[in-house]
């Protein structure tokens, strides 16, 4: 069966082709950073009429690289939230009459469920059960995962997502929309020594995560580099970067180790744009070996938002007999 995913919910054009015996056959992504740096965060109006100008063009592309025809297209998968919703809704309109075009089924898939079943994509996939960490700039979420669809919440975020913190405290530093990968590089001159932040509800019992205080945590830190004689200089920001994201791995990596013991699995996989972060790559092998536990995790280009991972996730629904009806609608807000 050969899927086509549209992934729109956000600043990505995402566009694939996923064939259940064959595996990915191409993907294209455009990215619209460069349209919303300017503003400092995603203007969805803006982000809803750049997926109208790239859709049908990627989808050129992926059938020109994957040797396909449209008439080969078996079903198509799109993105039905959670989401921005006039994005959403041009994916889902365009799949939608795709499909109906082309007498073939459509599913609206939800995005978190792409971003956890990405791994999937990578040639050593992991085996159900497992735990997912779902790390990305709306969600920070740990889910027990038994299959597809079979997902628990054990637990998430009270306040920002992990991703949200980062781009919070990147504009903090001066640094541009998206910030993780921004932090990231400052963070790799850092001293890790020089500013211990906080390791947030890491004393407390349960799963869930807080990352509005560390956020606080930082401006104050910056403010006090402004005051001292010499300003905010570039090796503060490095600490600073460094200091903070140390605090957001260590939380992330003591949490899913946590959650592993409680469900007695030894399989953790994590997805979501945070999930391309080296450090934090890094440091859960680390941990996760000493407790003789496995992490997967999918390639970086499929960690933040794409195309590939909705072709995934919809293939295995549309396997499994699942179609729209004409009550299916775009979820800008939908618990998985
Ligand atoms: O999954 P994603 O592409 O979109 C959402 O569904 O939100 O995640 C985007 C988030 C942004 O907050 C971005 O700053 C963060 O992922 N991110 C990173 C890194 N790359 C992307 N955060 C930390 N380190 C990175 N290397
Ligand atoms: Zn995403």
């Amino acid at each position: 069966m050969l899927i086509l995913g549209l992934e729109t919910s956000c600043d990505e054009t995402g566009v694939a082709l996923y064939d259940t015996d064959r595996g990915l056959l191409a993907h294209a992504l455009f990215s619209q950073v460069d349209i919303h740096v300017e503003y400092g965060g995603v203007v969805p109006e803006l982000a809803s009429r750049d997926h109208v100008r790239k859709t049908l063009p990627l989808l050129e592309q992926v059938l020109a690289e994957a040797g396909c025809s449209a008439a080969d297209i078996d079903g198509v998968a799109y993105t039905a939230g959670p989401g921005l919703v006039g994005a959403l809704m041009v994916g889902a309109t365009l799949a939608r009459a795709l499909a109906w075009g082309w007498g073939v089924p459509a599913l609206g898939v939800h995005h978190m469920e792409g971003h956890l079943l990405a791994p999937m994509l990578e040639a050593e996939r992991p085996e159900f059960p497992f735990v997912a960490l779902l790390v990305s700039g709306g969600h920070t979420q740990l889910v027990r995962v038994d299959g597809i669809g079979q997902y628990r919440l054990l637990g998430e975020s009270l306040d920002d997502a992990a991703g949200e913190a980062f781009d919070k405290a990147a504009k903090m530093l001066g640094l541009p929309y998206p910030g993780g990968p921004h932090i990231a590089r400052l963070a790799e001159r850092g001293d890790p020594a020089r500013f211990d932040f906080p390791r947030p509800m890491v004393n407390r019992p349960g799963l869930d995560f807080s990352f509005s205080g560390l956020k606080t945590y930082t401006l104050n830190t910056v403010n006090d580099c402004r005051e001292a004689a010499a300003g905010l200089t570039e090796q503060d920001r490095c600490d600073i970067a460094r200091a903070f994201e140390e605090a957001v791995v260590a939380t992330l990596v003591i949490k899913c180790r946590r959650a592993l013991r409680q469900e007695h699995l030894d399989t953790l996989v994590m997805a979501g744009g945070v999930s391309a972060n080296r450090n934090l790559r890094a440091t859960l092998e680390r941990a996760l070996a000493k407790e003789h536990a496995r992490v997967f995790y999918p390639a970086p280009e499929f960690c933040t938002d794409n195309g590939a991972m909705i072709a995934y996730a919809g293939a295995q629904r549309l396997l499994a007999g699942q179609v729209d009806d004409e009550e299916s609608r775009v979820r800008p807000r939908w618990p998985m």
